[in-house]
């Protein structure tokens, strides 16, 4: 198993031109987009259609009414056209009572964009702090070959939360290995082989590395943490998505684009 990180969302337009068939793409959005999916699904959503705009997010309601409109831009719920979305991006929006049941149709500036952006590969996890270790059991157990974990970032922007988590799940993929140990060899008789990091997920789990033993005081200096931080009613979603292996479920994505518990 090789494992690659995309580490900002500038380098999403040329990944797109790249045959993923043989890649599994776990997408990370921390804050907030992929840890709310995953709340989603845990509460009992059907399924999560994301959509890059909010125009098509709108023609979707239109051709099927029960659907809920979720979603954010600059943060907040979205009004547009006259219409307000059922629901806004803050985790703690989906609870059971809102949402069992439900198709949700999401756009988000970053995290639904880059979902959208692995539709062509082999297959797409939306990943989070929140089912960390369940998604990386997942890609143990299927060993795939080739494993390429995606940050969504913020606006244009590296996300240090995607970062982060992305080498978290770089940990737990190659375990307490030292640096010299990360070959891709197995690692004796009847053992598993050891995945192999690229440079850019070696990047990855050093900031993991540097940010494990406080990670709400290096993730709270983020840029869309500190956004999050100044809006009242959405400052305790960062210490939400924060949150370790409470969700033990895959989020993944079927033939259809929408994601479902796995
Ligand atoms: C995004 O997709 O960019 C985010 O999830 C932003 C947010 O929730 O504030």
């Amino acid at each position: 198993m090789k494992i690659e990180t995309i580490l900002t969302p500038a380098e999403l337009p040329a990944f797109a031109q790249r045959d993923l068939r043989a890649t599994a793409c776990v997408v990370f959005d921390v804050l907030r987009a992929t840890s709310t999916f995953v709340t989603a699904l845990h509460h009992g959503a059907k399924a999560i259609i994301p959509v890059s705009e909010i125009a098509e997010a709108m023609a979707i309601k239109k051709k099927q009414p029960d659907v809920l409109l979720g979603g954010e831009r600059n943060g907040v719920r979205i009004s547009a056209g006259g219409i307000d979305f059922d629901l806004g991006n803050s985790p703690r929006e989906y609870t059971s009572e809102k949402i069992r049941g439900k198709t949700i149709v999401s756009t988000t500036t970053n995290g639904t964009r880059a979902l959208r952006a692995c539709a062509h590969a082999q297959i797409v996890l939306a990943a989070s702090f929140l089912n960390l270790t369940a998604t990386a059991e997942f890609l143990r157990q299927n060993n795939f070959e080739n494993v390429l974990l995606v940050c969504a970032g913020t606006g244009e922007n590296q996300a240090d939360e995607d970062v982060v988590a992305a080498g978290a799940l770089c940990e737990l993929m190659i375990g307490s290995l030292r640096c010299g140990d990360i070959s891709g060899r197995p690692q004796g008789p009847g053992q598993r082989t050891v995945p192999t990091l690229s440079d850019s997920a070696q990047i990855a789990r050093r900031s993991w590395l540097a940010a494990k033993p406080d990670l709400p005081a290096t993730v709270c200096n983020s840029e869309n943490a500190r956004r999050l931080l100044a809006i009242p009613e959405l400052h305790e979603d960062v210490a939400f998505c924060l949150q370790r292996d409470v969700y033990p479920l895959i989020a993944q994505m079927e033939a259809d684009g929408s994601i479902r518990k796995g």
